[in-house]
């Protein structure tokens, strides 16, 4: 026991004879360092506060139209996108990245701002004009950039072949051949296309809503684009069920089902007929 503490004290004492000796090489070394690490500290801190260009990235002046777009964001959409569109988890994602056309389409077709959290954002009569959409739009494109709606005619030079075609390999599926829409798995569902206007087609195609594919431009070209706009505005709309009823427009099983009813009746009539006049 008393050797055990004998130890320990000379150990102790060799201890604090080497802290007060001199400083060795090591701790030299060390002090060398601790200083250069507080002179780079220093340094780094005077840069961010004096550089420009450091403190011009955390906060961009906005253009005009951004600006308003902002002020009203602040009012209508911070709750649930939070400040900046960072998002707020639990209630609405980061809008940064989204572009100009996931606002256009998700405010102009009066989903956004949402109402209250549900499998999907319905669509709704809207609640901001044009002007304010492009506003909103605006603020989040100079946020953090995204794909844009181009201006212009959305139909020109389009080929309404092609666009049946392109509608009917990549749409179709969700949105049904005739365009009007169909339901999907756990509540949501490819709504009917009848009440979208050019932009909100482009849009659709540039964001992917919800369970939608995103169809960039690597996917479908601009011209393909026009093409699957001028198909659904102009041939799917006009498509007004030149036969009379459109049976859900389910296809041929229904139409095949509803002559098979239809023939069945009119030959059952008929034999009480012939039954009835021998
Ligand atoms: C009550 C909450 C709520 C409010 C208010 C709200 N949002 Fe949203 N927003 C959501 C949720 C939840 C989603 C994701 C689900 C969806 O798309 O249906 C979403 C999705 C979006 C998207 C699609 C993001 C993407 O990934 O492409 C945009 C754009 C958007 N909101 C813009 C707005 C704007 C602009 C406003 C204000 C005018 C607004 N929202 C107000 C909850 C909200
Ligand atoms: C995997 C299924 C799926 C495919 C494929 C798909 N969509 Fe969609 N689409 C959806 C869903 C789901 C929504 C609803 C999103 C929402 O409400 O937020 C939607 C919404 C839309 C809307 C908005 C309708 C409105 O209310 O204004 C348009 C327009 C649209 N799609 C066009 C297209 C076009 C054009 C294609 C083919 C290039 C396509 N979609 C392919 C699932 C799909």
């Amino acid at each position: 026991m008393t050797s055990d503490n004998d130890r320990r004290r000379g150990l102790l004492g060799r201890f604090r004879r080497e802290r007060s000796a001199p400083p060795s090489r090591g701790r030299r070394r060390l002090g060398a360092a601790v200083r250069m690490i507080a002179a780079l500290a220093l340094a780094g801190g005077a840069y961010t506060l004096f550089a420009p260009g450091v403190q011009a990235q955390e906060n961009p002046p906005l253009t005009g139209a951004a600006a308003e777009g902002k002020a009203l964001f602040d009012v209508s959409c911070v709750t649930c996108h939070g400040r900046n569109a960072q998002g707020v988890e639990g209630r609405g994602p980061s809008l940064v990245g989204v572009g100009a056309a996931s606002v256009e389409f998700q405010v102009s077709s009066g989903r956004m701002p949402m109402a209250r959290q549900e499998a999907q954002a319905a669509r709704k009569p809207p609640v901001f004009t044009d002007e304010q959409t492009r506003q909103l739009a605006q603020y989040v494109q100079e946020l953090g950039g995204g794909p844009i709606v181009p201006e212009g005619d959305l139909q020109r030079g389009a080929d309404l072949a092609v666009g049946g075609e392109l509608f009917r390999i990549n749409c179709s599926q969700c949105h049904a051949f005739a365009g009007g829409g169909g339901a999907l798995s756990s509540g949501k569902y490819a709504p009917s296309l009848a009440p979208a206007s050019d932009r909100q087609i482009y849009a659709a195609m540039l964001s992917g809503p919800q369970n939608m594919p995103v169809f960039g431009d690597n996917q479908l070209s601009p011209e393909e684009k026009a093409d699957i706009i001028a198909y659904i505005q102009q041939t799917l709309k006009a498509d007004q069920d030149p036969g009379g009823f459109n049976l859900g427009r389910y296809g041929p099983s229904t139409e095949g089902l509803a002559v098979f009813f239809v023939g069945i009746v009119a030959l059952v009539f008929t034999t009480l007929w012939i039954a009835g006049k021998s």
